[in-house]
């Protein structure tokens, strides 16, 4: 499609009452980003010059989220829900300054769309179509607009309401998605009435509209996943599955081992080099970047985070936003991460907490380690410096800095700044009490016997 304009005009304004919830449907998510995200992300993918979208009145959320998935979309509301084309008619001052050579017409609630399905649907507009239709054959077609076909083209779009029984056996359906020759779009659309059983404006009267402007239209046929629309919480976790197993197949395509990928969760911009393995059970949040060599082990959950070259993860590890891993660096079980930086060869192997800090190069955080980062009313860092070793069951009360090389006894609660090379120990120094033990264990029994005396 090199060199032609083309205006996504996204409808997003549904309600999404059958969703159950307080937020807009298209606000729901799919691997880690909103419905409408994706959708975005399709379009801009598939190289269109420009994006109105189009909202509920009062979907100010709705507006926000376009804008911060893609800077330059232009927002608009359609004040009555009065049908599909009217939604369109909503951003026509956007086709007016415009004057693309192809508009595109998606859902907001379609997620599962892909680039290249957008760009083949434009593909006889830049021939000779005005209208392009979306077309798929789902197992099931009820509710869906039935297509009419002669030949090559594509002569009408019969809603079921008002599909004759002849036209309901139709298997070939409307999935929504339409490409306008941005050249006849606005007559069409202004043609078209809203005369039918919903007294709606039905954007699918294009075909026939055009028809009668003596202009073409066709179907260009697609997978159902590509077409799939979300109303309900259970058709969220069936588009889930399809995008799950989508970035499974891309990531195992790119070289990523997965020892049970139907187990592993990832988000729509995770990211892998070479030779990285993840082991069953792992679920990847948001911007998470892994680089090549690295092994994520079972039943670790990685949001926000950065491991470097063959870093080694869990099992049982979480690390939260603002993680980064060093070279070689290893956070084995039980270990939670948030806004630190662990420095190459760095270790925290069992049971700790490093939050707000930074361990640097082949530090030794031992099992039970704690930053205490938070004293109630403000976060404050923890310094750890390279070569460092903090023994066991230590707390770190931030703000707090261990220089490199310095070694903590363990057990201590560390208050003050440790010098470089230093050995610092602060807990209750060990008392020993020859015949203690049996001196108490004599006293206990005599308490008993007392009892039972009921003295
Ligand atoms: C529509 C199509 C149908 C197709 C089906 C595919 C029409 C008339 N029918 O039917 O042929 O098979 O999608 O899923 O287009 N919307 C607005 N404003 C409105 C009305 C709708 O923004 O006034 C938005 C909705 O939020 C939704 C989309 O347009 O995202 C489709 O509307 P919906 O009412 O779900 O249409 P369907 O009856 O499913
Ligand atoms: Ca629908």
């Amino acid at each position: 499609m090199k060199g032609r304009t083309c205006l996504a005009i996204v409808l997003a304004a549904g309600e999404g009452t059958r969703m159950r919830s307080a937020s807009p449907k298209v606000l729901h998510s799919i691997a880690g980003r909103s419905l409408l995200a994706h959708v975005l992300a399709a379009i801009a993918e598939a190289g269109v010059t420009a994006a109105a979208v189009v909202v509920g009145p009062g979907q100010e959320t709705v507006a926000a989220e376009a804008r911060r998935v893609l800077a330059g979309a232009e927002c608009f509301v359609q004040q009555q829900r009065r049908g599909t084309a009217h939604a369109v008619l909503a951003a026509q001052s956007a086709i007016k300054q415009q004057h693309p050579d192809d508009i595109l017409i998606v859902y907001g609630d379609t997620p599962l769309i892909r680039a290249a399905t957008l760009t083949r649907l434009r593909a006889p507009l830049a021939a000779d179509a005005a209208v392009a239709v979306l077309a798929f054959r789902p197992s099931d077609p009820s509710g869906y607009g039935r297509l009419v076909v002669a030949e090559d083209e594509l002569i009408a779009i019969r809603e079921e309401a008002d599909a004759s029984a002849a036209e309901k056996a139709i298997d070939l359906c409307n999935g929504g998605i339409m490409g306008l020759a941005g050249a006849h779009a606005l007559a069409i659309l202004e043609r078209i009435g809203d005369r039918n059983r919903k007294g709606e404006f039905y954007l699918t009267d294009a075909v026939e509209v055009a028809r009668g402007m003596k202009l073409r239209a066709v179907a260009v046929e697609a997978e159902e996943d590509d077409v799939r629309g979300i109303n309900t919480k259970s058709q969220l976790a069936e588009a889930e599955a399809v995008a799950q197993q989508r970035l499974r197949k891309a990531a195992l395509d790119a070289g990523v081992t997965f020892v049970a990928p139907e187990t592993v969760f990832l988000c729509a911009d995770t990211k892998f080099g070479k030779d990285v393995v993840v082991e069953p059970y792992v679920v990847f949040g948001e911007k998470v970047t892994i680089e090549d060599g690295a092994v994520i082990r079972s039943f670790s959950h990685l949001a926000g985070a950065h491991v470097g070259k063959g870093a080694s993860v869990g099992p049982f590890a979480r690390l939260r936003p603002g993680t980064r891993l060093g070279e070689k660096a290893r956070v084995g079980n039980f270990v939670e991460v948030k806004e630190a930086v662990i420095e190459a060869g760095a270790k925290a192997n069992h049971l700790s907490y490093i939050g707000d800090a930074s361990v640097g190069a082949n530090a030794n955080v031992g099992a039970g380690t704690i930053t205490c980062n938070f004293d109630g009313g403000a976060k404050h860092r923890t310094v750890i410096g390279k070569d460092a070793f903090i023994g066991s069951n230590s707390a770190l009360v931030a703000p707090v800095e261990i220089g490199d090389g310095a070694y903590i006894g363990s057990g201590s609660v560390i208050t003050q700044n440790v010098p470089a090379d230093a050995l610092a120990v602060a807990r209750g120094r060990q008392v020993i009490k020859e015949g203690g033990a049996a001196r108490l264990r004599s006293l206990k029994s005599l308490g008993k016997k007392k009892a039972h005396s009921g003295d």
